[in-house]
C-alpha cells in the first residue's frame, strides 16, 4: 500500500458489508480513518479498520432518515473531527417487475438509494467547502446502460445517482471538491448470493464482460482509492465503469 489517503477521514454509507466494507478496508490500508453509517452490524469492518491501525467510528444509522443522518454526522465530527471523503455506497436492489411494483416500493428504494446521497452530501459538503478539499464518490451501476428485466425502480435510482454526480460536480469544482461515481457489474456479495441475481454469476461475465470472471468487492477498491486521492484532482462529474469491460460509454 502507498498511504495515498494518509490521515484523511472517510465516511462510507452501508459500509458494514459488501462493497462498502471492502472500500473501508482498502481506505484504512491506505491510511484513512473510517466512519460507517449502517443499519446492520459493523463488527467486521471495525476489525478491518482497527487492525490497519486507523481510527474507527460507526453508529446505527438509516442513511435515508434525515434525523439519523444528522445524529451520525455529529458523531463523526465528535469522534473523528471531520469528513474529507464521502462514499455514498448504500443501496438496495430487489428485483420486481413493474406490474408488481407498489408506490411504497418506489418511494422506499428512492429514499435509500437517492435520498441518502442527498442527505449525506448536505451533512458533509459544507465543511469540505470551508477546507477547500473534498471527495464525493457514489455507487451507481452498469444496469443504467443495460437491458435488464424487473429493474425499472432500481435503474431509475441509479440514473439519479449519476445525474446528481454530474450536476453537483459543477457547483463544487470551484471549491476543490470532486464528485464522481463508480459503476460496478454484478458483484458477488452476501446480498447478491442470496438473490435470484446469483443465477447470473457464471453466465453474465461470459456473455457481457471482457474479463470473464465474477466481480468481487475488492475489484472496486482501486478505483475508489483513485477517486478519493489527489491523483484524481482533475477528474470530476464522471462515472467510471469498473465492470470487467461490460459497457462502453
Ligand atoms: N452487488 C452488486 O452486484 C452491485 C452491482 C452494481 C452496483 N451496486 C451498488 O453498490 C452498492 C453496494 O451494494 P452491495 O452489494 O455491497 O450491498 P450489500 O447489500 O452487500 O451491503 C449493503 C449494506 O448497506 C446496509 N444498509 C441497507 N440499508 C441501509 C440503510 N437504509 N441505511 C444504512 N445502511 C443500510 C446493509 O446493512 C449492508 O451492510 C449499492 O449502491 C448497489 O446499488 C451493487
Amino acid at each position: 500500500m502507498t498511504n495515498r489517503l494518509a490521515d484523511k477521514v472517510a465516511v462510507i454509507t452501508g459500509g458494514g458489508a459488501g462493497i462498502g466494507r471492502a472500500i473501508a478496508k482498502r481506505f484504512a490500508d491506505e491510511g484513512a480513518h473510517v466512519a460507517i453509517a449502517d443499519i446492520g452490524s459493523t463488527d467486521d469492518v471495525k476489525r478491518d479498520v482497527t487492525v490497519a491501525g486507523r481510527r474507527f467510528f460507526a453508529s446505527r444509522c438509516d442513511a435515508s432518515r434525515p434525523d439519523q443522518v444528522e445524529a451520525f454526522a455529529e458523531g463523526v465530527l465528535k469522534e473523528l473531527g471531520r469528513c474529507d471523503i464521502l462514499v455514498n455506497n448504500v443501496g438496495i436492489y430487489p428485483l420486481k417487475p413493474f406490474d408488481d411494483l407498489k408506490f411504497e416500493d418506489w418511494k422506499r428504494i428512492f429514499e435509500i438509494n437517492v435520498d441518502s446521497q442527498f442527505l449525506m452530501s448536505k451533512a458533509f459538503v459544507p465543511a469540505m467547502k470551508q477546507r477547500g478539499w473534498g471527495r464525493v464518490i457514489s455507487l451507481t451501476s452498469t444496469v443504467f446502460w443495460l437491458k435488464i428485466d424487473a429493474y425499472t425502480h432500481y435503474i431509475s435510482t441509479k440514473a439519479a445517482n449519476i445525474g446528481f454526480t454530474r450536476a453537483l460536480a459543477t457547483e463544487l469544482g470551484p471549491h476543490g471538491i470532486t464528485v464522481n461515481a463508480i459503476a460496478p457489474s454484478l458483484v458477488r456479495t452476501a446480498t447478491t448470493e442470496a438473490s435470484p441475481l446469483a443465477e447470473m454469476f457464471e453466465a453474465l461475465p461470459e456473455m457481457l464482460q471482457s474479463i470473464k470472471r465474477t466481480q468481487v468487492p475488492e475489484d472496486l477498491t482501486g478505483a475508489a482509492v483513485f477517486l478519493a486521492s489527489d491523483d484524481s484532482a482533475f477528474v470530476t462529474g464522471q462515472t467510471l465503469a469498473v465492470d470487467g469491460g461490460m459497457v462502453r460509454h
